[in-house]
Parts: C-alpha cells; sequence; structure tokens
C-alpha cells in the first residue's frame, strides 16, 4: 500500500506544516509536522495516508513536478 515514491517538501519559511490525513471512509488529519525556514522532509503516501496538506510557503518536489504553496496574502 505504501507508494514507491516519495514527496520532498522544503519550507520557505519558519512554520510551515506538513498534514497528514488518514486513508479511508473518515479524513481526518492525524499527524503535523511542523518544518522551520530550509528544512527538509521527505514523505511517503503509505496505508495510514492518503493526503497531505501544506500549509505556509513552501517548495514542494512529486513525481508529477514542483510545486510551491504560498503564504496567504
Ligand atoms: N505514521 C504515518 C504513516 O505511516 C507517517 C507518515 C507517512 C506521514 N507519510 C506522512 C505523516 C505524511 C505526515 C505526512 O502514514
Amino acid at each position: 500500500m505504501t507508494s514507491p515514491d516519495y514527496i520532498i517538501i522544503k519550507a520557505k519559511e519558519d512554520g510551515v506544516s506538513v498534514i497528514g490525513l488518514t486513508r479511508g471512509n473518515d479524513t481526518k488529519f492525524h499527524h503535523t509536522e511542523k518544518l522551520d525556514c530550509g528544512e527538509v522532509m521527505i514523505a511517503q503516501f503509505t496505508e495510514h495516508t492518503s493526503a497531505m496538506k501544506i500549509r505556509g510557503s513552501a517548495e514542494i518536489t512529486t513525481a508529477h513536478g514542483v510545486v510551491s504553496s504560498e503564504e496567504r496574502a
């Protein structure tokens, strides 16, 4: 069930949140990781994690390419 692909999240400011959401009928937050500027998290989708929400300014690299999340204007 764990995807072989890794997602790379690099924080571009302090306090970026990487939030894991559960797989299954209920979609809930199950884990929040805080990253400070320059910190990197490398993560996979697993049997427990179906989605991730990134809050704050970060560069996110996936098999689909690179995308930037931004802080609220
Ligand atoms: N225990 C979680 C899991 O196995 C750990 C995890 C994997 C996670 N990928 C994540 C937590 C992404 C937050 C975001 O699914």
